[in-house]
């Protein structure tokens, strides 16, 4: 059965402390850390390089799962593969060679995980699912681009058609996730939750992460049941 994984987005993070985030996140719990790559282009925002994920991988081994929002990923895969990404996340919207570059991703030993915009269909992955192409699927329940953004509820019947395709897959899901919208989804079938705002704007990460954690498995169960 997948495992229920909580990995804090430390786009909310303080820009002037990422390594104290990180350190943070690993003694709060956090199984991983979510790293959002923009480039002003696929989406209208910019946030960091690879040269912060290298930096990271410096001050702590907590798994860094990095989701490229760029537009040419298979032109920047390497550079965060060598800079330490454990999971590397790209886009099916991205106009690039994507099979080429989840198995360029794959054959460098990391995982490959693929991402769909809101209202992009699963059928859009149709043929990586097939080919057991990715490790990993990304539901972004907001528009990327900017953290602090609402869930958006019509991705929960997204969740619940790709579960039911892939029973073992790990599904996870970015924007707007806090302890309530996660045990939503994990009802719906995702089990990896990526949350900014929701635990950095908390006074205790680590009692958020725990309890998030708890409200998702329970849901997860229950989906699963
Ligand atoms: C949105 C990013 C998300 C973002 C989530 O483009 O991909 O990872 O940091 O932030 P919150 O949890 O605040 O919605
Ligand atoms: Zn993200």
């Amino acid at each position: 059965m997948p495992e229920i994984k909580i990995m804090p987005s430390i786009l909310a993070a303080d820009m002037g402390n990422l390594s104290g985030a990180a350190l943070d996140s690993e003694r709060a719990g956090a199984d991983g850390l979510h790293i959002d790559v923009m480039d002003g282009h696929f989406v209208p925002n910019l946030s960091m390089g690879a040269g912060v994920v290298e930096a990271l991988s410096r001050v702590t081994d907590i798994h860094m799962s990095v989701h490229l929002m760029i537009t040419r990923p298979d032109r920047y895969a390497d550079q965060f593969i060598k800079a330490g990404a454990d999971t590397l996340l790209i886009h099916i919207e991205s106009p690039c060679d994507v099979p080429g570059t989840l198995e360029r991703i794959r054959d460098s030993g990391i995982r490959a995980g693929i991402t769909l915009n809101p209202d992009t269909s699963i059928t859009s992955i149709d043929k990586l699912l097939e080919a057991n192409a990715v490790d990993e699927v990304l539901l972004m329940t907001v528009h990327p681009g900017f953290g602090g953004q609402d869930f958006i509820n019509k991705v929960l019947s997204k969740m619940e058609d790709l579960r039911r395709l892939a029973p073992d897959l790990d599904i996870s899901v970015d924007g707007g996730i806090n302890i309530e919208t996660a045990a939503q989804s994990a009802a719906h079938g995702a089990n990896i939750f990526m949350a900014g705002s929701s635990l950095f704007s908390s006074p205790d990460m680590s009692s958020e992460i725990r309890k998030m954690r708890t409200a998702a498995a329970e849901a997860f169960r229950g989906c699963a049941a």
